[in-house]
């Protein structure tokens, strides 16, 4: 299960989201938000890192106008390995070697074909379990 956010900045392209993961069969809970009308990213952050970090969704998506507010509210949940990507080459490598378990996006920053494809390679990497990695994450977590 995926869960999935944003603030107004994000929402069109988590709306294109949603179909690409409804397209390729995949489960995901909408966090919200659920209009363009103005709202705080800190509120909608949390809910997807909150159901990432307690087991209810195994992976998030969190979009905002430019990704970084997003990013950054969630990475203050325990547990929470939350990568910015503006390219294929970053969600590839942020799973292979942070094993990232959200996706932040910048709405006003990629477009609709090149988040789709980063979405794509983010859920569909694998972490690399290389010990070095495996003891850089358990250095973030201590
Ligand atoms: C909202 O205007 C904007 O600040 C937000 O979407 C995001 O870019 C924050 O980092």
């Amino acid at each position: 299960m995926i869960a999935i956010g944003s603030d107004q900045g994000g929402f069109e392209l988590k709306q294109a989201i949603m179909k690409h993961l409804k397209e390729r069969n995949l489960e995901f809970k909408d966090y919200g938000s659920y209009s363009e009308e103005s709202v705080d990213y800190p509120e909608y952050g949390r809910k997807v890192a909150e159901a990432v970090a307690d087991g209810t969704c195994d992976r998030g998506i969190l979009i905002c106008g430019t990704g970084i507010g997003i990013s950054i509210v969630a990475n203050k949940v325990k547990g929470i390995r939350a990568a910015l990507c503006t390219d294929c080459f970053m969600a590839e490598a942020t799973r292979q070697h942070n094993d990232a378990n959200v996706l932040a996006l910048g709405g006003r920053v990629v477009g609709p074909g090149l988040a789709l494809k980063i979405v794509d390679t983010f859920l569909d990497t694998e972490f690399s379990n290389e010990e070095r990695h495996i003891r850089r994450i358990k250095m973030i977590e201590e």
